[in-house]
């Protein structure tokens, strides 16, 4: 069992052997350890009371003080006693409340009257009318204020004060404090007191191996303490990332590992760049003012010629891709339109068409831009995870295997495919995770059609993807309330989970 002591508890143990039938309070004991920090009392008489050494007695005290009325009541006398003494000195017609209010200040004439009525003085057509017999009132003011000074500067333990005063004075503001202290003792339980204090030796223990301790041999013939994984201990609680910088910068982590390079591109883009590239007709309502942030500055920004007139061609009538296109006429103005960017999508296309005939990997998490009204799953602000497989051989099982692994390495094993329709892809599908028993539709992806391709120029297929992270972020922090992620609740930010 001894074995199981650590130097504190042995030292305290030894120590109150020294006198072992004593009662030992916090101030002994720190003297006969010769401690200073409380905390090892505290310890290692937990730790001695857990082995049956010593038997620890809480008692709780309440300690009442004056507060910033009380302290002024000391010093002046209590508000109803000042009041009564202010009557007493007027003449019987000059005792109304009108003329005391010119003498109290507004804080102690509104509450006095009150008092005063309290201790028997009548209140009648504005002025105060006294008892003929007024030693009643100045018995119970002069118990009061023998009540605030036994209370006096330094405070007095609520059990040496009148009961009934107490919860008088209690119910009135500011004039006394309660403050509940526990005092503790400690003393020797029988077992305690066989201990043979001869094995009671304090020896080298080690808390932390260190590199530098294993360069020598020291170690070996010292005793290690033990590790006490059930122990009360404080949760830190410093700085941390914000929950959503976490997730990003694990997202990030696992595209880096599965071979992606990571893109960026900026929030104001061109309708052209943003939709018509990726042959979102002109007519689309998603395009619509209401679901689109239209900018004012740069109302338009300039696209090279050879693009407009790409786009107009498959626009218009499918290019040479077999399409035949969406007919009508393509507005190149509108495509020159400035806005915030609805998607990431239009990353990876403008990436594609900076180089056309190289093989890639990609992925971008960045924020996008919807007109939508806040509630508990839609902000007009939010983030995507958007990516592309640009390559000879990239197929379609390529993509879903890569959002599969993707969704597995997030710790979302179950992942399941839908046909979905966008009018960029071709086959398109939704990608939906399986949580806590239901079906989750996290994103969407597919095969960008030769509509979107030809224009660029390239000749490969390209596998892409555009997911939801608050979507995702929801999941990982069990939230309900998308609006959540974005409170600057510290409290609630400091218990989320560690991503
Ligand atoms: N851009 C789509 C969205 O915003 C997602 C997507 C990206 C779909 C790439 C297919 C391919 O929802």
């Amino acid at each position: 069992m001894m074995v199981e002591l650590g130097n504190n508890e042995r030292r305290m143990l030894r120590a109150m052997l020294g006198d072992p039938q004593a009662i030992w309070s916090l101030d002994q004991l720190l003297e006969a350890c010769e401690w200073v920090d409380q905390a090892h009392v505290a310890g290692a008489g937990l730790a001695l009371n857990e082995e049956g050494m010593v038997e620890i007695e809480e008692v709780t005290s309440r300690m009442i003080t004056l507060g910033e009325e009380g302290r002024k009541a000391l010093n002046d006398g209590l508000l109803e006693s000042r009041l009564f003494a202010w009557i007493l000195n007027q003449p019987d017609d000059q005792r109304m409340v009108s003329t005391m209010s010119q003498s109290f200040e507004k804080s102690e004439s509104g509450p006095g009257v009150g008092l005063l009525k309290r201790l028997g003085i009548a209140l009648e057509r504005g002025s105060f009318v006294l008892p003929n017999d007024t030693s009643e009132i100045e018995t119970i003011l002069e118990d009061r204020k023998e009540f605030i000074q036994s209370i006096g500067e330094n405070g007095s333990d609520e059990d040496k004060l009148d009961s009934d005063m107490v919860v008088a004075f209690r119910s009135r503001k500011r004039i006394i404090e309660t403050n509940e202290t526990t005092t503790r003792t400690w003393r020797l339980s029988a077992d305690g007191r066989n201990v043979n204090p001869g094995s009671l030796t304090e020896k080298t223990q080690i808390v932390d191996l260190t590199p530098e301790m294993l360069q020598g041999d020291d170690w070996r013939e010292a005793e290690f303490k033990r590790y006490d994984v059930d122990l009360p201990a404080p949760t830190p609680a410093g700085g941390r990332p914000h929950p959503m910088q976490s997730l990003i910068q694990r997202i990030r982590s696992i595209f880096l590992e599965m071979g992606f390079t990571e893109i960026e591109g900026d929030f104001v883009r061109t309708a052209g760049w943003n939709m018509d590239s990726l042959f979102i007709p002109q007519t689309h309502p998603a395009r619509a003012m209401q679901d689109t942030f239209y900018l004012e500055d740069p109302e338009k920004l300039p696209i090279e010629d050879r693009w407009l007139d790409l786009w107009a061609d498959v626009h218009e009538k499918g290019g040479g891709t077999g399409s035949t296109g969406w007919g009508g006429n393509f507005d190149r103005e509108e495509a020159k339109k400035g806005l915030l960017r609805t998607h990431t999508t239009v990353n990876t296309v403008k990436h594609l068409a900076d180089r056309p005939n190289e093989a890639c990997r990609v992925f971008g998490i960045g924020r996008v831009f919807r007109q939508e009204a806040i509630d508990k799953s839609h902000l007009p602000e939010f983030h995507q995870i958007e990516g592309i497989i640009h390559e000879p051989d990239a197929s379609l099982p390529m993509l879903v295997t890569t959002l599969k692994t993707f969704y597995a390495k997030m710790g979302y094993p179950d992942v399941r495919v839908r046909p979905a329709y966008f009018p960029y892809t071709e086959p398109s599908l939704e990608i939906e995770v399986k949580w806590r028993g239901i079906w989750l539709e996290l994103g969407g992806a597919g095969i960008f059609r030769p509509e979107v391709t030809e224009p660029l120029g390239t000749e490969w297929p390209v596998c892409a993807w555009g997911m939801g992270l608050e979507r995702l972020a929801m999941l990982v922090l069990g939230m309900d309330d998308i609006r959540e992620l974005y409170q600057p609740d510290l409290l609630k930010l400091r218990s989320m989970p560690i991503i």
